[in-house]
């Protein structure tokens, strides 16, 4: 078998940072190939060269042994059969499966398109991936999961060989994953190419067959996935050893004291019921379930994103009436990390140290304005803590690795008074090693004596960070598991499908 990609010296600029540095490696024909590395390290823009996303850069990209340069996306689809399959696929959601997988290039006869002929043949390449839905049905209707399976039709319907995903599974259900790594074993067995990105390392061992690792906008070395352990594979991503197992290093610090009770909290559409709970003083309580759960549903309420529809909430003992919003929320103290970061984190024309600063400027006033030295020492700070790279707090935060994005987030709500912190999925695209920084902040701010709530989707971290766990099904709390030491992951996971 020949090589199905070869990068050949490749250097990319921004204005003022080195962000590819002589990157060379290759990719076997029908091997699925990982592309590992840190928050930051160079894996999104190195596909985004391949996949003609940037056409400015220097090196050769060399394809079955023929060197290419595409202008963008489409030319890459078109003329050189590779496809990109990211979380964010672009899709029109209005319109058809098939409408959309044939976009610009549907079937025609004479003048007209051919939907018939459309429609059957979405509907043959969506069999052979074993997809529920069919080329008639509207985009709307699907589930992340299921559209990320319409960008694989799209890839298999323009007859690609080459097919990268970055981070395919960040925002899929465990069924849909296994669905997803179904497809890609298919693909293989079909002699297609894979690269994949992704932070879960069980995923690489699981599908890959060789990794690459980059560092730091550098290229370190290939590994065979059956002869490397997970150990391995940090140490040389990192360059250094850190746990991939959350935990706790410190003692509990929960009071008895009660800073946030929730009483019979519904909504009228059945997303959450009769939810009740207590968060004591100190407290890391963790929310399990399964994607839909009704978790993120509850939190919203809580940090007045939505409002509230009936139940009772009481903050310190003081029950939460009138109008609520994010603002009021702040001000009585509870403010929440939300789990899509894309559309609600940051403001995308502002810097760092401002998206950092936005949530607490009253700890920056110098006179009647705020001082940009006052945010900057703080962004600074965390940029320290959290280790975010690239250690520029003016930088746009858009221009930010999506990592480091999350990073800036968390730095926001560090920065605030508030006693009650609410983490949706806090560790979601995070690299191993700024989980680890992310599970040592988060002791410390129990430490200081803040509340935290932690919803989370990886039962791993949700047992391995929380005193006290709450397990949700179908919008209803299922179970409170209070003692730490029992928590017992087959119960969990039973109570989270609805058993007991
Ligand atoms: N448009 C841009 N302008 C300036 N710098 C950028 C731009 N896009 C990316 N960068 C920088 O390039 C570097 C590599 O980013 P990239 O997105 O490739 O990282 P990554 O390995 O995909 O990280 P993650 O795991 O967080 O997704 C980062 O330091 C990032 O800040
Ligand atoms: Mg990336």
């Amino acid at each position: 078998m020949g090589k199905a990609v070869e990068f050949v010296k490749i250097n990319k600029y921004f204005p003022g940072v080195h962000v590819l540095k002589d990157i060379s490696f290759s990719v076997e024909e029908g091997e699925v190939h990982a592309l590992l590395g840190e928050n930051g390290a160079g894996k999104s823009t190195i596909l985004n060269i391949l996949h003609g996303v940037y056409s400015e850069y220097e090196g050769d990209v060399i394809l079955h042994g023929k060197k290419v340069a595409f202008k963008n996306p489409n030319d890459a689809i078109l003329n050189g059969n590779i496809s990109k399959v990211h979380q964010e696929t672009m899709v029109v959601e209005e319109l058809t499966v098939g409408q959309n997988v044939t976009l610009g290039y549907q079937p025609k006869k004479g003048l007209f398109i051919d939907f018939g002929k459309m429609h059957r043949d979405v509907d043959e390449i969506l069999e052979e991936l074993n997809c529920r839905f069919r080329s008639r049905d509207i985009v709307r209707t699907l589930t992340a999961g299921e559209k990320q399976m319409l960008a694989i039709a799209k890839a298999i319907y323009h007859h690609s060989n080459i097919i990268s995903l970055d981070e395919p599974t960040a925002s899929l259900t465990s069924k849909e994953t296994e669905a997803l790594f179904a497809v890609i074993r298919k693909l293989k067995a079909d002699g297609i190419t894979i690269l994949y990105v992704s932070h879960h390392l069980e995923e690489i061992f699981q599908i890959c067959d060789r990794a690459s690792i980059m560092r730091d906008g550098e290229y370190i070395q290939t590994l065979e996935i059956k002869n490397t352990t997970e150990d391995e594979l940090i140490h040389a991503m990192v360059g250094r050893s850190v746990s991939a197992v959350a935990s706790r290093l410190k003692p509990c610090r929960a009071k008895d004291e009660v800073v946030l009770k929730v009483e019979h909290l519904s909504d009228n559409e059945g997303k959450y019921k009769d939810v009740s709970f207590e968060l004591h003083k100190g407290e890391i309580l963790g929310f399990y379930g399964l994607v839909g759960a009704g978790r993120t549903e509850v939190m919203r309420v809580l940090a007045g994103a939505d409002r509230k529809i009936s139940g009772n909430i009481y903050l310190k003992g003081k029950e939460i009436r009138g109008s609520w919003n994010s603002t009021k929320a702040l001000k009585y103290g509870i403010g929440m990390l939300p789990e899509d970061r894309k559309t609600h984190g940051f403001n995308k024309l502002d810097s760092n140290y401002n998206n950092i600063a936005i949530s607490s400027l009253e700890k920056y006033m110098s006179g009647v304005f705020t001082s940009d030295g006052k945010k900057l020492k703080n962004a600074e700070h965390f940029f320290q803590e959290l280790d975010i790279h690239p250690n520029k707090p003016d930088y746009l935060t858009v221009n930010m690795s999506g990592g480091n994005q999350q990073k800036v987030i968390l730095a926001k709500w560090m920065s605030t008074d508030i006693d009650v912190i609410i983490f949706d999925e806090p560790t979601k695209g995070v690299d191993v090693a700024a989980k680890a920084e992310i599970y040592r902040l988060m002791e410390e701010l129990v430490e200081e004596g803040k509340s935290l709530i932690v919803v989370s989707s990886e039962l791993p971290e949700a047992m391995g960070l929380s005193d006290r766990l709450i397990v949700m099904s179908e919008g209803r709390i299922t179970k409170e598991l209070t003692d730490r030491e029992g928590f017992d992951s087959d119960a969990i996971l039973n109570y989270a499908i609805g058993g007991n």
